[in-house]
């Protein structure tokens, strides 16, 4: 299948091919405005047009301020001492120990609860089951989401079923308050900025919402989409000073690329582009997936601490980098004005579970093999337990893993960018993409969750 590296950086090499049309874009432009009549403001482009069409829609670009000349750097605690760093000169080492300590003794992080649920406290909206609810579901159409991506318009891309859009997270004995439509999503969207910070997985989520938004518009010309840099997205909804941002960050923690070309991996810094996300009003970040790339899919040739070279295995970095990330959390985030949310880990099915032809979920108590170690859940668990700035965990993973038919599979795209040719479809242990999720599908749910903890609060 094709790895997420391949996937993630396809999105800078379509760009050229856009760039062709562009002329012809403007005139469809200037058409469309002589014509005046904006629900037919444009007919439903075509695929491979809708990202120059974005583009085109764009006031003159506001080019984001450049990074800050620093990066974050979790030791360098001189200038400012971590509220929690005791006596003065507390080795870095010794507090990351401290902090392991804390951890272990710590209560279970609080799982985002449905307050509306009978005796508040019993109600779990991550444990449920899926139902069929096709009055409901899909919440919109890709046909009416221009700017959805290739990669997960399986529909475009030549899907022939349709009931996988057809589902609804049933949380157990939640009483209906996970519910959702789009203009309640835009009321809690209005006077308000949320970011994606992650991997393609929250690109993926951040589609999604950005869709559900879209949709709901009552006028969507006054929407736009911002694609600042393949490594960052804005969706706007202007009449509701509504902001929908994702950050690509798919370690969380800094890859630098070094003079000789190698790639690096900082476990003890992020990268300086974050900076630009404090002040936000909801965070939800996610790490996951690159960790357990090995051999030629693995994104970096060593591992770095206090600038030496370390040695140790996927998952202790890992967790070294989640402890930096709750760490940057705690000292960069205002709890009064910053809600935070870390989105488990989204589980891919390969293997005994693999997501080819499939075409409806895992019954609740069906057999499920988890393809991710998981002791992965339990370091994203147990670091989240460490924070003193809650961290919201959205706990997609169990109700996800049943969704083995939510993937987009053969109906996706290949390294190029293209949706794959029938010869490749024919071919799916090759390209199958049993990683990323369809639009719409199981990412709407996850939005759908993410929207009724904020309300929860
Ligand atoms: C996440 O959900 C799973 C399945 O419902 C559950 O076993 C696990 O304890 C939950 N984790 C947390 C931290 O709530
Ligand atoms: C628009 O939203 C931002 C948050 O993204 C907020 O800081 C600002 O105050 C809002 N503007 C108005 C006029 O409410
Ligand atoms: C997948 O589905 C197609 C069409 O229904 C069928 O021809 C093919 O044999 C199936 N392949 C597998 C591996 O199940």
């Amino acid at each position: 299948m094709p790895p997420l590296t391949a996937m993630d950086s396809l999105a800078t090499s379509t760009a050229r091919r856009w760039a062709l049309c562009s002329l012809l874009c403007i005139c469809l432009f200037s058409a469309g405005l002589l014509l005046g009549s904006r629900p037919f403001f444009f007919p439903p482009p075509p695929p491979w047009e809708w990202e120059h069409f974005s583009r085109l829609q764009q006031p003159p670009a506001p080019r984001p301020p450049p990074p800050a000349a620093t990066a974050y750097h979790d030791h360098d605690d001189s200038t400012a001492p971590a509220p929690d760093a005791g006596p003065g000169d507390l080795a870095s080492e010794e507090q990351e120990e401290q902090d392991e300590e804390l951890a272990a003794s710590a209560p279970a992080p609080a799982p985002a609860t449905d307050g509306d649920g009978e005796g508040s406290g019993k109600c779990d909206v991550f444990d449920g089951s899926w139902v069929r609810d096709p009055a409901r579901y899909p919440l919109y159409e890709a046909a009416e989401c221009p700017f959805l991506s290739d990669q997960v318009t399986c529909r475009r891309n030549g899907r022939p079923d349709s009931g996988y859009e057809q589902w609804r997270w049933q949380p157990r004995g939640c009483a209906g308050a996970t519910r959702l439509d789009g203009s309640t999503a835009l009321e809690q969207c209005r006077n308000r900025r949320l970011v994606f910070v992650g991997d393609s997985l929250n690109r993926n989520m951040w589609e999604s919402l950005a869709c559900i938004l879209y949709t709901a518009l009552p006028d969507r010309s006054r929407a736009r989409v911002h694609d600042i840099s393949s490594e960052y997205k804005i969706f706007r909804a202007m009449d509701f000073n509504c902001s929908v941002e994702f950050l690509w960050s798919p370690f969380l923690v800094q890859l630098e690329t070094k003079q000789d070309r190698t790639k690096a991996l900082k476990l003890d810094q992020l990268p300086a582009m974050l900076q630009r996300v404090i002040g936000a009003d909801v965070l939800v970040f996610n790490t996951g997936h690159w960790w357990t790339h090995t051999g030629k899919l693995r994104a970096w040739d060593h591992l770095e601490r206090n600038g030496m070279l370390v040695k140790m295995e996927g998952e202790e970095a890992f967790s070294r980098a989640l402890r930096t990330w709750a760490r940057w959390v705690d000292q960069n985030v205002k709890q009064t004005k910053t809600r935070v949310f870390f989105r488990s880990i989204s589980p891919q099915h390969k293997g005994a579970n693999w997501c080819y032809n499939q075409t409806a979920p895992i019954a609740a108590d069906g057999a499920i093999v988890p393809w991710f170690p998981k002791s992965m859940v339990s370091i994203v668990e147990r670091s989240i337990r460490s924070m003193r700035t809650p961290a919201t965990y959205l706990n997609i993973t169990r109700l996800s893993e049943l969704r083995v038919d939510a993937h987009p599979s053969v109906y996706s795209i290949n390294r190029d960018g293209k949706p794959l040719s029938l010869e490749q479809r024919q071919q799916p242990i090759m390209y199958a993409d049993c990683s990323h999720w369809c639009l719409p599908g199981l990412p709407d749910t996850w939005n759908v969750l993410l929207l009724a903890s904020l309300i929860m609060r």
